[in-house]
């Protein structure tokens, strides 16, 4: 199978989106982007003994040290950052030094943030190896760790030099976490492609059996429209914003569960349908859509209602101290249609009580 190439168009820090099988063991796609002669990779002690050997070679003639960071969202912090730079500072790595992202989301942010910080700015490629990362994370130049207060609250806008999403990786992921990639790409459709979103409902078993070629064009597909989005609105003021769809809900439920009972993905599948209803109650998108999305969500093995004892109460209050809260007034991704969605406030107070009824248990 042929790899694929994408751009993001940002200027003068446009750069390339590589999606193929064994891409990882392509030195010479990886070393084009990269610009000196010293690179960090910095990855988990899960991805290591995976694919880290893959990646030293690809990097043959290169300086390479590596720093291999604690595994889990809980160490995405200002802590586990400072590894990097303790390693960055240990080998005298200058300027000129590229950091390697090899790794999910977690990896991805962490590494991003400590290339924007390190001596002011420094390069770093986006090698994702979650379907989470490669269709959303690594695109787009969102960086950054949690703080106890709240999550990604430290970071900054910071593009990577280029994004070499291997397919291959994808082999070794454990199935819910690649269902919960899945909630992402079929985002993708929701706000912005119902083709797409038909293809997704036509090809869901062959996804799901991680066929070579659906997912490939599934990921160029997510990766088209994320950069296409990003493209318009690196800073998120205004349309960027969409690629939230489901968020808000999902937030509340990852908080009220303090992230132990749905992942990310799962918890945003459950607000997408959430988002749906609200949309479907206000007039917009039909029901047939919203139950087209739920039997797609099903398909994929993921949940489409809030976990066990969460309340309407616990969803008003979580979603109250959400980031989209602009001027005391609820701001939320809703969708006009499926395949076109819009951030607003126009739903009324009576039909967001209902739809978190119907998503209680
Ligand atoms: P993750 O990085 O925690 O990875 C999930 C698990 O899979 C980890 O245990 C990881 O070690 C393991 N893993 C990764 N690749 C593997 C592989 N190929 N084979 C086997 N195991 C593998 O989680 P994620 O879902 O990739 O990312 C979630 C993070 O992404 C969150 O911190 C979230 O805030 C962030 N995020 C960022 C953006 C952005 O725009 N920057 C967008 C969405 C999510
Ligand atoms: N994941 C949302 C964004 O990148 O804006």
């Amino acid at each position: 199978m042929t790899s694929k190439t994408l751009h993001v168009d940002l200027g003068d820090r446009s750069y390339p989106i590589h999606i193929g099988p064994d891409l990882m063991t392509d030195s010479e796609l990886l070393q084009t982007r990269i610009r000196g002669q010293q690179v960090m990779i910095v990855t988990n002690e899960t991805i290591a003994p995976l694919y880290l050997a893959k990646m030293e070679q690809a990097l043959v003639g290169k300086t390479v040290a590596t720093v291999v960071l604690p595994d889990g969202e809980k160490f995405k912090n200002l802590e586990t950052l400072n590894l990097v730079f303790d390693a960055l500072l240990q080998q005298r790595f200058n300027r000129t030094v590229t950091l390697v992202a090899l790794g999910g989301g977690v990896v991805g942010d962490m590494t991003g943030f400590a290339a924007a910080c390190y001596q002011r700015g420094v390069d770093f490629v986006q090698v994702p190896t979650t379907l989470l990362s490669q269709v959303d994370s690594s695109v787009g130049g969102k960086t950054g760790v949690n703080h106890p207060q709240g999550k990604n609250m430290i970071g900054a806008f910071y593009q990577p030099r280029s994004v070499l999403i291997d397919t291959n990786t994808l082999r070794s992921l454990p199935d819910r976490e690649f269902a919960a990639g899945m909630a992402e790409v079929i985002k993708y459709g929701l706000i912005a492609d119902a083709d797409f979103f038909a293809w997704l409902e036509a090809n869901v078993s062959a996804l799901m059996a991680r066929d070579e070629d659906a997912l490939q064009h599934a990921i160029a597909v997510s990766c088209e429209t994320k950069a296409w989005v990003v493209a318009q609105d690196e800073r998120e003021g205004g349309i960027r914003a969409i690629l939230n769809l489901g968020h808000t809900f999902g937030h509340a439920i990852e908080t009220a569960t303090q992230y132990t009972s749905y992942l990310h993905g799962e918890a945003v599948a459950v607000g997408m349908l959430m988002a749906m209803d609200l949309s479907h109650r206000m007039g917009a998108v039909t029901l047939d859509d919203c139950q087209r999305t739920q039997r797609l969500i099903e398909a994929c093995g993921l949940p489409t209602k809030s976990p066990e004892g969460m309340n309407i109460d616990q969803f008003m209050t979580l979603m109250s101290v959400d980031k989209k809260v602009l001027d005391g007034s609820l701001r939320l991704v809703l969708l006009e249609k499926l395949g076109k969605a819009y951030v607003g406030n126009e739903f009324s107070a009576d039909a967001l009580q209902d739809t978190l009824g119907a998503f209680c248990h």
